[in-house]
């Protein structure tokens, strides 16, 4: 999901070292977290209300292997700690205080991970917002990683600090397999990006994933997810406006696909032909 063309490109070079998509999602989702320039992941993300920077991540494989945490503070790669709990614990998540300690006690460093410009870009929005969570359609860039290995093997990785500024405790879509991601080795793979409280009202990723399995193109599964998010915020009187979702999907082919509500969300593509960056199509036009 969106510019993280370098992030692309070190999972590619990862897949070509190890062959394995599960080195390379994680990989890719490494340069975003890193980033102090990108606000919507890890170090140099936004923070809730109260100036936390609480992230949220989760990595699946091809086996059904899985791995999340939520509510972590403090850590600057939370897809590592993902995969940690998937490789070394009899869970698939975990959350707050336990999910720091369990990175700690596997030597992961405790770090500030607010920045200078968050922390402006917070006491900025305090003067104004009355202490509001308020949703809103330009915060929510959520990395989102989908890739084949070597073996046509099939990975995914979701990687973010959530809604901007939202309350204390919130956890969005990116962490909870089936909303923000889901993988089945079968027939391919979904991310989401958006918000998450409109992905998790459809268990977003994993209906992707099943409209595939019924046939459907990775274009048209995307689609038809939104068209959902459409429809379920129509009936519930909420405005349409006011709302961001979007997903990618890859099937076992390698053939992809994204759709989105709002114009504006693009998601980059490396494959043998090289590094693209591509226009997501949308429903409000
Ligand atoms: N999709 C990210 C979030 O809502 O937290």
């Amino acid at each position: 999901t969106w510019k993280n063309e370098k992030g692309t490109q070190a999972g590619y070079q990862k897949i070509m070292e190890t062959g394995k998509a599960l080195d390379g999602v994680e990989a890719g989702a490494w340069v975003p977290e890193a980033d102090p320039n990108e606000t919507t992941v890890g170090y140099g993300g936004y923070p809730d209300r109260d100036g936390h920077v609480t992230l949220d991540a989760c990595i699946m494989d091809h086996l059904g292997n899985a791995g999340s945490v939520t509510f972590l503070e403090h850590i600057m790669h939370p897809i590592s700690v993902a995969r940690a709990v998937m490789e070394k614990t009899p869970h698939v998540m975990l959350s707050g205080a336990g999910a720091l300690e369990f990175a700690l006690s596997q030597g992961f460093k405790k770090q500030d991970l607010l920045t200078e410009k968050s922390k402006k870009a917070w006491l900025e929005w305090k003067k104004q917002a009355k202490y509001e969570p308020k949703v809103n359609i330009e915060r929510h860039d959520t990395i989102g990683l989908l890739e084949l290995g070597k073996a046509g093997e099939i990975a995914g990785a979701c990687s973010t600090s959530g809604m901007a500024f939202k309350m204390h405790g919130r956890v969005g879509d990116s962490p909870i397999i089936g909303a923000g991601l889901y993988v089945d080795n079968e027939i391919g793979a979904a991310t989401a990006t958006g918000h998450g409280e409109e992905v998790i009202r459809i268990a977003g990723c994993h209906l992707v994933v099943e409209l595939m399995r019924q046939g459907k193109s990775p274009q048209q599964a995307c689609e038809e997810a939104v068209m959902r998010i459409v429809k379920l915020t129509q009936n519930r009187n909420k405005n349409l406006k006011d709302i961001q979702v979007g997903f990618i999907a890859l099937d076992k082919q390698g053939n992809y696909g994204a759709y989105c509500i709002q114009g504006g969300f693009n998601y980059a593509v490396n494959d043998n032909s090289g590094n693209k960056l591509i226009d997501s199509d949308y429903f409000l036009k």
